[in-house]
């Protein structure tokens, strides 16, 4: 079987390494791919979406994978142009995948569906947004992509007219509405169910870190670490959140014509009246997928190549018992920025650990260097958490980089 996945960094690395992994060793081709990926897979050059589809047709490509979201909404949609190319594509359609492109597209599904979510108002000027500023703490969004910082959570009415300001009338983004919305509170949750049509799979819960600093201080990043365990949710909690969220949600894509085959990604607030929805995202997160896909067992490729074409078999895969931790390395100067073309050291000492490269490439002399904010991923499994937490630190700590930035207390912080 030949398999290709779209993207480059640490999810599609994980991805990538658990597909490599699964018995009946398909070929994988990886678009763009990166210098680490590709002791896995080979790396396809093309200048296009349009040629990539060629592409795909010419080489015989049996199933496409999608890791990150951006080229299911470029030009016609990459599962859309699979899909008249008639190459099995697992990640949804442009339309459906507007319930992560679009926040607006995205409260008024859940709004529609009645699944739980925070309440919003969605403005068009700055105006509109001022005037929907009415308690605090206050959640402003972007509505559209905007590389994961079109999301700032306001304590004060100054904060939050200051990213009015930035979004509405300085247009960093570029143009588009805000969504202003009520702030939930309590622990976050990430789940992930595979979509095939009306039927679903619920997969392994994860939780990541988002902010930069221990004990949840700084500003958001797109994750500096994740923990995998069924452990994390209770079963009466997991089957109040298929209940309530995730049932309503496959009847609504099903009743509004989205069809939708591929990974949902439910990123949840666990608040005191009940589970709600913060997000979708069309595909597995980052730094999630990282956690999760080390604790794959089975058919993976069947699996997914099967769904994809329509049938889900959940038989064909299972999830490990215990706990996955996953602890990232990020570069000097992210979130704000990140830098590039410092040589990483200690690869080679790792033990007993994945290591999959977020942002790396190699450098004239051959050695792995940063290249991007979140550099690597540590991952390791254990029994119990506090096991698989010693062992992620101790494997991370043998990597080093200058400007090296890496939380201590993944896997520890929402459990201790
Ligand atoms: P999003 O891109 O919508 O997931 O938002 C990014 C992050 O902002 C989330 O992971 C939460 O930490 C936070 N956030 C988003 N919406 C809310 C909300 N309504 N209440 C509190 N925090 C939120
Ligand atoms: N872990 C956050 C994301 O993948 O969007």
């Amino acid at each position: 079987m030949k398999i290709l996945v779209t993207g480059k960094g640490g999810r599609e690395h994980a991805l990538i390494t658990a597909l490599s992994e699964s018995p009946g060793k398909p070929q994988i081709f990886a678009y763009p791919g990166s210098d680490a990926i590709a002791e896995l897979a080979t790396r396809v050059e093309v200048p296009s979406l349009v040629a990539l589809i060629e592409w795909m047709k010419q080489e015989g490509i049996d199933l496409c994978v999608a890791g990150e979201e951006a080229l299911l909404v470029k030009d016609e949609g990459l599962a859309n142009l699979c899909e008249q190319a008639g190459i099995p594509c697992w990640g949804p359609r442009r339309e459906s995948a507007q319930l992560e492109a679009s926040k607006a597209f995205a409260k008024a599904f859940l709004k529609k569906h009645r699944i739980p979510t925070a309440d919003y108002t969605v403005c068009q000027t700055a105006e509109e947004a001022r005037a929907a500023l009415n308690r605090f703490p206050i959640v402003l969004k972007f509505d559209g992509l905007a590389a994961g910082k079109g999301v700032a959570v306001c304590p004060t009415r100054a904060e939050a007219e200051s990213f009015i300001t930035e979004v509405m009338e300085q247009r960093v983004f570029g143009p588009g509405n805000l969504v202003v919305e009520s702030c939930l509170t309590g622990p976050e949750l990430s789940v992930f169910a595979s979509i095939c049509d009306d039927q679903y799979h619920i997969l392994m819960p994860a939780r990541d870190y988002k902010r930069i600093r221990d004990r949840d201080e700084g500003p958001n990043t797109g994750g500096m670490g994740a923990v995998a365990s069924r452990e994390i949710v209770s079963p009466e909690v997991l089957a109040r959140i298929e209940r309530e969220i995730v049932i309503p949600t496959v009847q609504g894509l099903i009743q509004d014509g989205l069809r939708y085959r591929g990974f949902l990604y439910f990123g949840l607030m666990l608040t005191p009246d009940g589970p709600k929805v913060i997000e979708y995202n069309c595909r597995f997160g980052d730094p999630e997928a990282e956690a999760v896909m080390p604790l794959v067992r089975g058919d993976f490729v069947g699996y997914v190549a099967a769904a994809a074409s329509g049938k889900l078999q959940p038989e064909r895969i299972d999830f490990a018992d215990g706990w996955s931790i996953c602890v990232i390395s990020a570069s000097a100067g992210y979130p704000a920025s990140s830098r590039s073309g410092d040589v990483i050291s200690g690869l080679e000492q790792v033990e007993g650990a994945r290591v999959y490269h977020c942002g790396t490439r190699k450098n004239p002399d051959n050695l792995f260097e940063t290249n991007g904010g979140r550099v690597l991923a540590v991952v390791a499994t254990a029994m119990t958490r506090v096991e698989a937490r010693e062992k992620a630190y101790a494997e991370s700590a043998k990597i080093h980089f200058d400007g090296l930035q890496r939380r201590t207390d993944i896997g520890q912080m929402h459990f201790d």
